[in-house]
């Protein structure tokens, strides 16, 4: 990921903060110091995004932004993003006007920039992906083997990572329908609303569910789970197929945090999702787990290569490799996230995944390259694949 971005600003040491932060990130970049100078690099260097002080010598932001907007013609656009000092709203409207795309206030905090950036070049990248090409609709289950096992983090990183990294369109359905975690995961509210607005209403259709998904910062669409226990029963196996219908129809990938309970609703999402992801420790209480889990599915009748075993903390010292651990299931474990258990804990402490704040983490690194994986195993459209396993 090396992006070229242009920084227009005449504050040296504005400039050297942000080609600091924007090198640490990994992208190339290139500075102009005056409005003129701004404009001129733009033609000649094509930057993937343009961040563009307001205050400038020669021509200002929003000179430069207009001048931009007019020149690239129809088949382009630069995604802007204007800085400014002052908070005044007018400000704001004048940027949008001016065709920016974006508007961050001085000072900011560096990982607030870089998470608009991503968004921005997720948002418009020239690739196929973006244009009018059918949804994926791949519905990813991760279920827990065991509770505390890594399997929300894991869900919640992955789907950012699917989103942000690899740029596709990207719901997360908190399915722990009693307990479920992702408000605290991702520091929303209770106000917010969740399945339970789903099911309650006269019908169930793409309208309503798009006004009840909540969007998170990282650009990854978000249904909640209830935000008290007692309503979780309202929500039927019938709804949740009713519910993951409709978000295959608009999404490349539907990623669902399941518990380990095999109840109904469970019992549904696993049976719709495309792959289920079992993820475990190497203990031996969750091996017991696996096993167990391993054998009610494989009555179920599904393809061999619908589950797959995602072994969670795999390099932490319990005593049982992963080799013991294989042995123990007689199959083998497909994906492994390292261990790391700092990094795990403040990014939930603090509201704000790893894969959102720290991507190049340890962590955001391993949860990376299992997003890449998984991608890259279904690649194929959802229709291909249904086909292909002898599913309608
Ligand atoms: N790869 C990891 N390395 C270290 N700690 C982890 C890792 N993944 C998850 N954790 C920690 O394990 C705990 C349980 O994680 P959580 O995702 O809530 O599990 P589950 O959803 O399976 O109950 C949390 O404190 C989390 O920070
Ligand atoms: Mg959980």
């Amino acid at each position: 990921m090396s992006a070229k971005i242009l920084v227009v600003d005449d504050d040296a040491n504005v400039q050297r903060l942000l080609t600091y932060t924007l090198k640490q990130e990994g992208y190339e970049v290139i500075v102009a110091s005056d409005g003129a100078e701004g404009l001129r690099l733009w033609a000649a260097e094509e930057p993937a995004l343009v961040l563009l002080d307001v205050s400038l010598p020669k021509l200002d932001g929003f000179q430069v932004a207009a001048k931009i907007r007019a020149e690239e013609g129809e088949a382009h656009h630069v995604p802007l993003i204007i800085l400014t000092a002052e908070r005044e709203v007018e400000q704001k409207v004048r940027a949008l006007r001016a065709g920016a795309d974006d508007f961050l206030i001085k000072p900011f905090h560096p990982a607030e920039l870089l998470a608009r950036i991503r968004s921005l070049l997720t948002r418009f990248a020239p690739r196929e992906m973006l244009v009018g090409r059918p949804p994926l609709g791949r519905i990813h289950a991760f279920y827990g083997a065991k509770g505390g096992v890594g399997t929300t983090t894991i869900a919640i990183n992955a789907a950012i990572a699917l989103h942000r990294e690899l740029g596709r369109k990207v719901v997360l359905v908190d399915g722990n329908l009693q307990f479920g975690d992702h408000r605290v995961f991702l520091d929303l509210g209770l106000d917010r609303k969740s399945i339970v607005d789903v099911v309650t209403a006269p019908s169930i259709d793409a309208e309503l569910i798009r006004q009840v998904l909540v969007e998170h910062d990282s650009g990854v669409d978000l249904l909640l789970a209830p935000p008290s226990p007692e309503t979780a029963e309202l929500v039927t196996q019938e709804h949740i197929s009713a519910i993951l219908d409709q978000l295959r129809a608009s999404y490349d990938d539907i990623v669902v945090d399941i518990d380990k309970r095999l109840d109904e609703v469970n019992l549904r999402v696993l049976d719709t999702a495309d792959t289920i992801f079992v993820v475990m420790t190497a203990d031996l209480s969750c091996l017991k787990n696996v096993r167990l889990v391993l054998e009610t599915i494989g009555h179920l009748g599904y393809p061999e290569e619908k589950v797959r075993l995602v072994l969670n903390r795999s390099n932490a010292f319990t005593g049982i490799s992963v080799k013991n651990a294989e042995g123990a299931l007689r199959r083998t474990i497909d994906y492994q996230i390292v261990n790391e258990y700092r990094g795990a804990i403040s990014a939930l402490n603090a509201g704000a995944p790893f894969m959102f704040t720290k991507a190049d983490s340890v962590l955001g690194r391993s949860l990376l390259e299992f997003a890449r994986a998984i991608d890259k195993a279904m690649a194929a459209p959802a229709a291909a694949r249904a086909v292909a396993s002898g599913r309608h």
